[in-house]
C-alpha cells in the first residue's frame, strides 16, 4: 500500500515550517540577490495564474490527473511555485531546494500572493535525496533549470522513477547540448566578424569573447571533474532516451520551448529564434555591454542567416533549451 505525501510529511521533522528531508546547503551565489535578478515576487498573481495554466496544459496533456500531489525540486526564489499554486485543481504541492534561504524567499513570494486552494508544503531537499519520498507518493516531479546541476543525472533519473507511480511524470525545462556547443563554435568568429565590418574590439571586448568561447566549452566538455562546477551538464536527447529506458522512465521532448509559455507564443517564437537566443545570451546570461551586443548582432547577422530557410513550426535548429518529459512505464 502506498504511504501518501502527507502521511509520510506528518513524520518528517520540521524547522520553521519547513520539513527538513535532507541536509541543508546554500545556493552558489547570494540567494537574495538571486531573488532581485529575477523578480519572481513582482510578477503580478494574473502573471502567475497565466504561467500556470500553461505549465498544467502540459501536465495535463501527459496525463497529469486532477489533483494529483506534485514535487518541485531546486525551487529557488519561487518563480515556478507561485504560478503552479495558483491552479485549480493542483493536488498536495511540495516546493523544496537545498538552501534554506530559498525556501524562505518561496514562503514570503507566495504569500503575497493571497491563499490557495491546494495544501502548499515546503521542505529542504537536495534532488540526490528524492527517493527519501515513499514509492507513489508524487504523481509529478518538476524542475526548471536544475537538471543541470545534478552530478549524477542517470542516478536521480534512476531514483525518481522509484519514486513515480506508473504514469507519473518527471518534467523538466533544461540546455540542449548542440546549441551551447555551436555558440562556442561561432563566437570564435565574432572578433573577425567584427573587424571585417572596420570595428576593432578593444581588449576588455576581447576578454569578453575569450571569456564566452570557453564558457560556452567548458560546459560542452566531458572529461571534466565538475562536482564543484554549478553548471554540469548540456543535455543530448538521444542520451536521455536511453538512460530513461534503463529506469523504466519513457522520453518526450520539445525542443527551444518553454514549459512556461503558452503552445501559441512558443511557436510564435521559433522565427529567427537562434539569433535572438544568441543575442540574449551574450546580454543576460554573459552580461556584455548592450553596445557591444548591438555591434556583433549587425557584424554576425549574415550568418545567422544560413537558418532561414531551415526554419518551420516543425523544425527549429539547433536546439538550444527546452522541455524533457519522462514518463514512467506502466
Ligand atoms: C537556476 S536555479 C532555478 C530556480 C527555479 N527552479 C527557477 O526556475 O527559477 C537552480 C536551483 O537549483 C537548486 N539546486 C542546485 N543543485 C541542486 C541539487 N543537487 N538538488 C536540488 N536542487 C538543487 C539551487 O539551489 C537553485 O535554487
Amino acid at each position: 500500500m502506498t504511504e501518501s505525501l502527507a502521511d509520510f510529511l506528518s513524520r518528517t521533522p520540521q524547522d520553521d515550517g519547513v520539513y527538513q528531508l535532507s541536509a541543508p546547503r546554500p545556493f552558489q551565489h547570494d540567494e537574495a540577490q538571486y531573488e532581485l535578478n529575477r523578480p519572481a515576487a513582482r510578477k503580478t498573481t494574473e502573471f502567475h495564474r497565466e504561467q500556470g495554466a500553461n505549465l498544467f496544459a502540459l501536465f495535463r496533456r501527459h496525463g497529469l490527473p486532477p489533483n494529483a500531489p506534485i514535487l518541485e525540486i531546486g525551487c529557488g526564489s519561487g518563480a515556478m511555485s507561485t504560478s503552479l499554486a495558483t491552479q485549480p485543481g493542483a493536488g498536495h504541492l511540495l516546493f523544496t531546494d537545498p538552501s534554506p534561504a530559498f525556501c524562505r524567499i518561496t514562503q514570503g513570494n507566495l504569500e503575497q500572493h493571497g491563499s490557495f486552494d491546494a495544501r502548499v508544503d515546503f521542505g529542504i531537499l537536495r534532488a540526490e535525496d528524492v527517493d527519501i519520498l515513499p514509492p507513489g507518493s508524487v504523481h509529478l516531479i518538476f524542475l526548471r533549470s536544475v537538471l543541470h546541476h545534478i552530478l549524477d543525472v542517470d542516478d536521480f533519473l534512476l531514483r525518481c522513477s522509484r519514486v513515480l507511480p506508473p504514469g507519473g511524470l518527471l518534467v523538466c525545462e533544461e540546455p540542449y547540448y548542440e546549441g551551447y556547443m555551436m555558440m562556442g563554435f561561432l563566437g570564435q568568429f565574432i572578433a573577425d566578424a567584427l573587424a571585417s565590418a572596420g570595428d576593432q574590439c578593444t581588449p576588455e571586448e576581447l576578454h569578453h569573447i575569450d571569456y564566452f568561447i570557453a564558457t560556452m566549452q567548458y560546459y560542452a566538455r566531458r572529461d571534466l571533474d565538475k562536482s564543484e562546477a554549478e553548471d554540469k551538464h548540456l543535455f543530448q536527447p538521444d542520451q536521455l532516451f536511453v538512460s530513461g529506458r534503463a529506469v523504466g522512465l519513457d522520453l518526450s521532448h520539445y525542443p527551444n520551448w518553454h514549459v512556461t509559455v503558452s503552445e501559441e507564443k512558443n511557436l510564435a517564437n521559433r522565427i529567427g529564434y537562434f539569433q535572438k537566443f544568441f543575442d540574449s545570451y551574450l546580454r543576460n546570461c554573459m552580461h556584455w555591454p548592450p553596445d557591444l551586443v548591438d555591434r556583433v548582432a549587425v557584424a554576425t547577422g549574415k550568418y545567422f542567416r544560413f537558418f532561414d530557410p531551415l526554419e518551420s513550426p516543425d523544425n527549429t535548429v539547433p536546439y538550444c533549451f527546452g522541455t524533457f518529459v519522462f514518463t514512467k512505464r506502466r
